[in-house]
């Protein structure tokens, strides 16, 4: 495009006749009056019509935008043939409405706070221009446009492109995209949009545009704009079929040398998705561009994703080793999400784990391909069975496919990601790792181009493969997690092992009654020496091959027989964790103790370790002796740590405790500062017993000058930092030696993390010190600062609220900008029951006024941070009150955002 066409957009923008002005009231942006209403799926139909082209044109200025949006419609033949044109939108300033050209007459159309309704739209495809102005920088809600540090940029899933202009904002519109952005040339220099750039120029008054079309009909969540001052790090990429991308990741200039990781990430991300799924990308360029202030970790926007700085930035000196993984992790799920979620996307948001479930799955199966594969189905197994199984047994309980909701961002849950990815991978085990990719061939194949439902996911794996996935299918519907019960009865006489396997699932809100879900219980049998036998089921004439068996489990109970059982013969069952259940089965603790020696499942091997600590703590927790459980850990741990392993990162993970959360889901009315200090009082004995077998690990491992990346190097500091956190425990001279000088010596922030780690939570003298020191050297790194709040809010010692009050009053810290809420307020309350949950509710009280506080900024993060509160029913009654009072003062707050009256209202129900 020349200088010329350029100049007549911003012509036509000053010309434009201001023919009403309808909305002069002005309201938060935040509040709703009256009480907010439900969603609800049955409740669905099709768009009365269709948006084939959409031209966007962005008058950018940061206190008013204009915004000319120019949409060509047509009535859609499967809706109502009479209905009114609806457009959605939300905190608008009407300037213009025209109908192919003619300015709308007042009477024909009709504004209210959420909406925009033409009366009498033409029954043929007609064009309607509209203009509206909005104030990006009053929008600290970070949904629609807002400025962050300087720069513009946009967040619309799930309905934040309603905050930018009027339109049928649902996913199953899916329309073209032409943007033209305008803006200040010295200020905004680079301006971006979604697809590929089609025109560039310069304009009078040191103004210049850039046109970007985006030739991929799309959804209006997946739009996108960024304008500001960005280095820029380029690579190229040929794909499979040999098309040429130009791959680009966009950052404030002093953080461009910190992108390498990230783009190198997008190239393997891109690279796997063609080995495993037969993927390639489908645009000249691909752009990921770097943002402080952001509500989640990143977004998918097509061609222009917009991330969190915490999952882009990192060097070895400001990141961790784990921050390096979920980098990895989450540029690889936007990546993916180009297919899933993009190229084929959600009919309605009831089906957002159709993208998401399906996303997390293969962001989990590229990260499994690329580290060590029990390790990752460890992290995700102590996350699902941690978090989601709370949200899953509390009052926010909900299926993978909601069927109600009153806001729509109080969805993106555990639930819907992590258990819809673990659907998703039963769906693998069922029907092998061949016929489930059957499944998604024939699902990209079928659905390319279209918005569709969990319903046509299933149905394209049932026609792939033959299969009937009917009873499957309740896994989408049912909420809460099946508990399964195994008995074992060995008849030694016929060497017959028979296992009677019963589910149940209780009743969660709006579902009394459950029915017997399809359950893949992956089982394997350990000889009396350790070995794995072939398991042969009765009726079966020889042994199949593998030692690892997948039983189908669909009925309230099953039986299984296995014969040619030889005595003394332990069952290994659950193995990799091949259903989300909560397996109910007695074990003894000696038989524990063989599994952790002996299972050649490496995720059973530690989950065996894992309980037997889990039955020490119980112990511990109920004032019972727990010493011959001690003396059997202490000896398993030993055995373990002589043996060694290749993999050090997962010896780390056999070597340590299990999680509070995790000992706390046996637990009813938990105490949570008893169970604290059970668990703290086993690590102690852990740490002292032990004690010259973790100096000696300590020692081995240490390299204070190693700053690589590679798998034997991250596991070496995992490990001799776990060695750390016991040696820490003993809170002597020479352990406070050690840690400081870790602290003082180490050249990555790993390691610094952990010595500061480990002097916060002791009682060392230069703890003030040695926080302060850290603070001064990294004060300009904000993501750093994040880690140091962290460190701080999850310290195990008492007078935590009080650091954590002062803290939110320390220079550096913003309330409206979300990671510094998360790594403060939400490491605080989700992450440190011990201070969080003291006897006298202060905790509980400092939460509410925090979401009270947030609500008004932004409702959002307002909402997650109130989960805290939400499963008040797990704890003790003393407990149980306070946190009602917290909540309900919450819930009786005046001009409450939808998104914490529906988790307040929810939490609260009886
Ligand atoms: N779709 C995004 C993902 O999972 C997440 C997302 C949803 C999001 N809503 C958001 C991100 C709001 C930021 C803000 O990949
Ligand atoms: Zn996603």
């Amino acid at each position: 495009m020349s200088f010329h066409e350029g100049l007549g957009i911003l012509v036509q923008v000053a010309d434009f006749a201001v023919i009403t002005f309808l909305n002069d009231r002005k309201f938060n942006q935040t509040m709703r009056n009256g009480t907010p209403k439900t969603i609800r799926l049955r409740d669905y139909k099709a768009p009365d019509f269709i948006v084939e082209t959409v031209e966007l044109l962005f008058d950018l200025k940061e206190e008013g935008t204009r915004v000319t949006s120019t949409l060509a419609l047509r009535r859609n033949p499967k809706g109502d043939p009479a209905a009114p044109l609806h457009l959605d939108g939300e905190n608008l300033t009407l300037i213009s409405i025209k109908i192919g050209g003619t300015p709308l007459d007042p009477n024909d159309f009709v504004v209210t706070e959420e909406s925009l309704l033409l009366r009498h739209p033409p029954d043929r495809p007609f064009q309607v221009e509209i203009v509206t102005e909005i104030n990006p920088r009053e929008n600290t809600a970070l949904e629609g446009l807002y400025v962050s540090g300087g720069m513009f940029c946009t967040q619309c899933e799930a309905q934040g492109f309603r905050k930018i202009t009027y339109f049928p904002d649902r996913p199953d519109v899916m329309a073209v995209y032409t943007t033209t952005l305008v803006a200040d040339k010295h200020t905004y220099p680079v301006l971006l949009s979604n697809g590929n750039l089609d025109a560039r120029g310069d304009l009078l008054d040191g103004r210049h545009f850039a046109r970007w079309v985006d030739p991929f009909p799309k959804p209006s969540y997946l739009f996108a704009l960024v304008a500001g001052q960005l280095a820029c790090l380029e690579d190229q990429y040929t794909t499979s079929s040999g098309r040429h991308v130009t791959l680009q990741v966009f950052a404030e200039p002093e953080d461009i040398d910190k992108c390498g990781h990230a783009l190198e990430s997008l190239k393997n991300a891109m690279r796997w998705d063609e080995e495993r799924f037969g993927r390639e990308y489908d645009l000249d360029l691909y752009m990921i561009v770097a943002v402080s202030h952001f509500n989640m970790g990143a977004m998918e926007n097509k061609g222009l994703n917009i991330f969190n700085t915490k999952y882009v930035l990192a060097s070895p000196e400001t990141a961790t080793d784990s921050d390096y993984e979920h980098i990895e992790g989450v540029i690889g799920h936007e990546y993916f999400h180009n297919w899933t979620g993009n190229r084929i996307t959600c009919r309605d948001w009831f089906q957002l784990s159709l993208k998401e479930g399906l996303t997390v799955y293969r962001d989990q199966e590229f990260s499994s391909d690329r580290h060590s594969r029990p390790v990752k189905r460890i992290d995700e197994v102590n996350m699902l069975r941690n978090r989601q199984f709370v949200e899953d047994a509390g009052p926010l309980s909900h299926p993978v496919r909601p069927d109600s909701y009153i806001e729509i961002n109080n969805f993106y849950t555990l639930t819907v990601y992590e258990k819809g990815a673990e659907v998703v991978r039963m769906l693998e085990t069922l029907l092998g790792r061949d016929g489930f990719r059957k499944g998604t061939d024939l699902y990209f194949e079928r659905h390319d181009g279209q918005a569709v439902t969990c319903d046509d996911f299933i149905q394209c794996m049932e026609d792939a493969n033959g299969a009937d996935l009917k009873q499957f299918k309740l896994w989408y519907s049912q909420a809460g997690t099946p508990v399964v019960t195994l008995d074992e009865a060995y008849d030694p006489a016929t060497k017959t092992l028979t296992l009677t396997v019963r589910q149940s699932n209780a009743p969660s809100p709006g579902q009394s009654e459950k029915l017997p879900q399809v359950i893949p219980l992956a089982v394997g049998l350990l000889g009396p020496e350790g070995q794995d036998l072939h398991p042969r089921l009765e009726g079966e004439p020889v042994a199949p091959g593998s030692t690892t068996r997948v039983l189908t489990v669909c009925h309230q109970e099953d039986q299984f027989r296995f014969v040619d059982v030889p005595p003394g013969t332990i069952l290994s069952p659950l193995r990799d964790f091949s259903a989300p259940v909560r397996l109910h089965q007695n074990r003894k603790p000696e038989e524990l103790a063989f599994l952790l020696a002996h299972d050649s499942d490496a995720f059973n091997q530690w989950d065996s370790g894992q309980l037997l600590a889990t039955q020490a703590i119980q112990r511990s927790y109920a004032g019972e002796d727990a010493s011959g459980l001690l003396d059997l850990m202490v000896s398993a741990y030993g055995a373990i740590a002589q043996r060694g392993a290749s993999d050090l990162s997962y010896l780390s993970l056999l070597l340590a405790l299990p999680d509070f959360d995790y000992v706390a889901s046996f637990i009813k009315a938990v105490d949570p500062i008893r169970l604290h200090e059970a668990r703290e009082g086993v690590k102690k004995s852990i740490a002292t017993e032990l004690a010259t077998v973790w100096s000696a690990l300590y020692e081995k491992h240490h390299e204070a000058q190693n700053r690589q990346f590679d798998a034997a190097a991250i596991g070496r500091r995992r490990l001799k930092n776990l060695c750390l956190d016991y040696l820490a425990m003993l809170d002597t001279p020479e352990s406070h030696g050690l840690c400081m000088t870790q602290f003082e010596q180490s050249h990555t922030m790993t390691d610094r993390m952990a010595a500061l780690g480990a002097i916060v939570n002791s009682h060392h003298p230069q703890k003030r010190d040695a926080l302060d020191r850290f603070y001064e050297t990294w004060k300009t790194e904000d993501l750093v600062v994040c880690k140091w709040f962290t460190l701080q809010a999850t310290c195990r010692q008492p007078g935590v609220l009080e650091s954590v009050q002062s803290l939110m009053k320390h220079p550096a810290f913003d309330i409206r900008t979300p990671n510094h809420v998360r790594s403060l307020i939400g490491a605080f309350t989700q992450s440190n029951p011990a201070n969080f949950h003291t006897e006298d509710g202060e905790g509980y009280r400092f939460l509410a006024d925090q979401v009270i506080a947030l609500n008004g900024i932004n409702p959002q993060i307002a909402s997650r941070m109130l989960t805290a509160l939400t499963a008040w029913r797990r704890f003790d009654p003393s407990r149980q009150l306070l946190m009602q009072g917290a909540l309900e003062r919450v819930a009786n707050t005046p001009e409450l955002s939808s998104d914490v009256y529906e988790v307040a209202s929810k939490a609260l129900a009886k």
